[in-house]
C-alpha cells in the first residue's frame, strides 16, 4: 500500500500563477510558512510537455524544496511568423501531466505580462556562437531564448535552473550568460529522453505523419555512427554520419558538427578529448535537433 506521503506527491497539483508578483508572493508565503528560504527550481518549459519536461520536474524536486515550472511560449525566440503560430499550447494537459511530479508552482504568464510594451528594448545576445548551427538557421532565435531566461531567472530568483541535454547549444549559451552576468544561479542539466527507437522527446513530434516519424530515428543512428567512428579521428567521425544519413531520403540535413565542450566551435582535424556532435534536420515540415558526447581519439 502507498504510504501517506507518497498518496501525497501523486495528488500535488501546482498552483497556477500568471504574474511575476504573484510567482514572488508564493515563493515568500513558502518561506514565511518554512521560517528559511526555500532552495527553488526552475524549469523554463514552453508547455506541450512530454516525458523530457517531466525528467527535469523529477530531477528538480529531488534537489530544490520548491520547484517552479514555468510555460511560456516566447515570441521572442521565434523568427518565423508560422512556426510561433503552430506551435502547440494546452496548459489544461500541462497541468495534468504535472500533477504528482514534484512541481509545487506552475507560472504561467500572458505575452502581456512578460512583455507589457509589446517589445523589449533591453535585449542579452548571445554573440558569435550564438549565431552558428540553430542559430544560423533561426536568427535571432538565441537572443530571444537568453532574454526570456534572464526574464525569468529575475522573476522567480531560482538558486537552480534545469535543462534538457537535448538543446545542447541552448544550454552552453545559458551557461556563459550567467557566468558572464554574474547571475548567481547553477545550470543542472537532465539527460535527453527517448523513445524506444531512440528518438529523443520533442514537442515538435506531434507534427511528423507515420512515415516522417519513421524516418526521424535516422537521427539517432547517425550519432550512433558517429560514436562508433570515435576512435578513427574526426573524419572518420563526420563521413560515418554522413553515410549514415544519406540513406533517408525524407531527413533534409542543416547541420552536422563535431564541436569543443568548452567553446561549442568546431573542434580542430587533430583535436583528441570530449566532444559533442551535432545535428539538425528537417523531416517533412518539422525541425529536430539531437546531439551525443563522444571522445575523439586517433
Ligand atoms: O527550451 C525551451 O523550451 C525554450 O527555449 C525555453 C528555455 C523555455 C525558453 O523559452
Amino acid at each position: 500500500m502507498a504510504s501517506a506521503e507518497s498518496e501525497a506527491l501523486a495528488a500535488q497539483v501546482p498552483v497556477v500563477v500568471t504574474t511575476v508578483a504573484d510567482v514572488r508572493r508564493e515563493i515568500q508565503n513558502a518561506a514565511t510558512t518554512a521560517g528559511t528560504r526555500p532552495v527553488v527550481a526552475l524549469v523554463p518549459t514552453m508547455g506541450a510537455l512530454h516525458q523530457g519536461h517531466l525528467a527535469l520536474v523529477e530531477r528538480a524536486a529531488e534537489i530544490a524544496d520548491l520547484v517552479v515550472v514555468s510555460i511560456f511560449v516566447n515570441p521572442l525566440q521565434f523568427n518565423d511568423p508560422a512556426d510561433l503560430e503552430r506551435y502547440p499550447r494546452d496548459l489544461e494537459s500541462d497541468l495534468a501531466l504535472l500533477t504528482g511530479r514534484g512541481a509545487d508552482l506552475a507560472f504561467a504568464p500572458e505575452v502581456d505580462e512578460l512583455y507589457p510594451t509589446g517589445d523589449v528594448s533591453t535585449r542579452v545576445t548571445a554573440g558569435r556562437v550564438g549565431s552558428l548551427f540553430e542559430g544560423r538557421s533561426r536568427p535571432g532565435h538565441f537572443d530571444g531564448v537568453l532574454t526570456v531566461v534572464a526574464k525569468l531567472i529575475n522573476s522567480v530568483g531560482p538558486d537552480v535552473v534545469l535543462f534538457g541535454q537535448k538543446d545542447a547549444q541552448q544550454v552552453f549559451l545559458v551557461q556563459r550568460m550567467l557566468t558572464d552576468l554574474n547571475m548567481p544561479t547553477t545550470v543542472e542539466v537532465v539527460e535527453t529522453v527517448r523513445d524506444d527507437d531512440e528518438l529523443a522527446l520533442s514537442s515538435r513530434n506531434r507534427f511528423l505523419d507515420p512515415r516522417e516519424r519513421r524516418a526521424a530515428a535516422t537521427l539517432p543512428h547517425v550519432l550512433e555512427a558517429a560514436g562508433s567512428a570515435s576512435d578513427r579521428g574526426i573524419d572518420a567521425v563526420l563521413a560515418a554520419a554522413q553515410a549514415a544519413a544519406m540513406g533517408e531520403q525524407l531527413v533534409e540535413l542543416d547541420y552536422l558538427a563535431v564541436v569543443h565542450p568548452d567553446t561549442f566551435q568546431p573542434v580542430d582535424d587533430d583535436y583528441t578529448g570530449k566532444a559533442r556532435v551535432i545535428i539538425a534536420a528537417k523531416v517533412g515540415s518539422t525541425r529536430l535537433i539531437d546531439n551525443a558526447a563522444i571522445y575523439l581519439g586517433h
